[in-house]
């Protein structure tokens, strides 16, 4: 399955339906995004790979007058979207990033929480995306970060991947297009090949909220699992490996980000 159809499909369908525990998990990098793309009274941001709108919103409310488009390849994700914002001066276009006609140099800041890892060709995508900006104009994008192999954390998701299969075709060609920016030397590279200029990689990391109980968070990575049967006893050990990890805020694992900033040249 391709990207494309997996984010029209199952995966999509799984993050338009448990967007409010996506957006929760992420949101300890809405700020460090969102303070990346310094937005300014008027400004015209575009979201690249929007997904159900959370930081599309948060950009339109982050200054007076600020105008917003959200820009998503998946269907059922652009319809949660429009589904939870009411909000004048936001709208958003299904399209592809790589080849959406975006007006040339019509937006001054460009934003994307974790929507350009999934491109076939990164330097053709942003370059596409830097043409939508003015000269001047800002990106700010976070990513994910590989997570230390030594940690607790990294071995606890990839006991739970293997419990759950995870390898399996749908999630597989998504997972490993979640990690092409992993490398900030490599998204040096791209930026610069695009054509951007002052290209920043800063590295955040928090607690990424994944439930409200070990319990809790065991259901969500079932649901995630489409088409899995999981046995009582991978369920067993599914919860033991996340109770360590259960806090009275819920249960917390350490993530880390990179939060991109570049301009385009004036
Ligand atoms: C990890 S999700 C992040 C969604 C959203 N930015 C958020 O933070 O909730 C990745 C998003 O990128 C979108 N996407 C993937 N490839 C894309 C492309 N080529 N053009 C536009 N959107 C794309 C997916 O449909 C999905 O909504």
């Amino acid at each position: 399955m391709s990207v494309a159809a997996a984010w029209n499909g199952p995966v999509g369908m799984h993050w338009a339906a448990h967007s409010e525990r996506y957006d929760a998990m992420l949101a300890p990098f809405d700020a460090p995004l969102l303070d990346a793309a310094a937005i300014t009274a008027g400004d015209r941001v575009v979201d690249i790979g929007c997904g159900s709108g959370h930081t599309t919103r948060m950009a339109a409310r982050r200054a007076p007058r600020v105008r917003v488009t959200g820009v998503d390849i998946s269907a059922p994700l652009l319809e949660r979207a429009r589904a939870l914002t009411d909000l004048p001066h936001v709208s958003y276009e299904l399209g592809d990033a790589q080849v959406h006609p975006f007006e040339p140099g019509g937006y001054d800041v460009a934003i994307s929480r974790g929507g350009v890892m999934f491109f076939a060709d990164h330097i053709a995508a942003f370059t596409r995306i830097g043409g939508a900006l003015r000269p001047g104009g800002r990106l700010a994008f976070v990513c994910p970060q590989p997570s230390p192999p030594q940690s607790e954390e990294s071995a606890t998701l990839g006991l739970i991947a293997s419990l759950l299969g995870r390898d399996h075709a749908v999630e597989g060609e998504v997972a490993a297009a979640m990690a092409s920016l992993s490398e900030p030397e490599r998204i040096r590279r791209v930026l610069g090949a695009a054509g951007f200029e002052d290209i920043g990689t800063a590295q955040v990391t928090a607690a990424a909220w994944w439930g409200s109980d070990a319990a809790d968070a065991v259901d969500f990575f079932v649901s995630r699992a489409s088409g899995t049967v999981v046995s009582d006893a991978t369920r067993a050990a599914m919860l033991e490996a996340l109770l360590p990890y259960e806090t009275a805020d819920g249960v917390l694992l350490r993530a880390g980000v990179w939060v991109v900033s570049a301009h385009r040249p004036w």
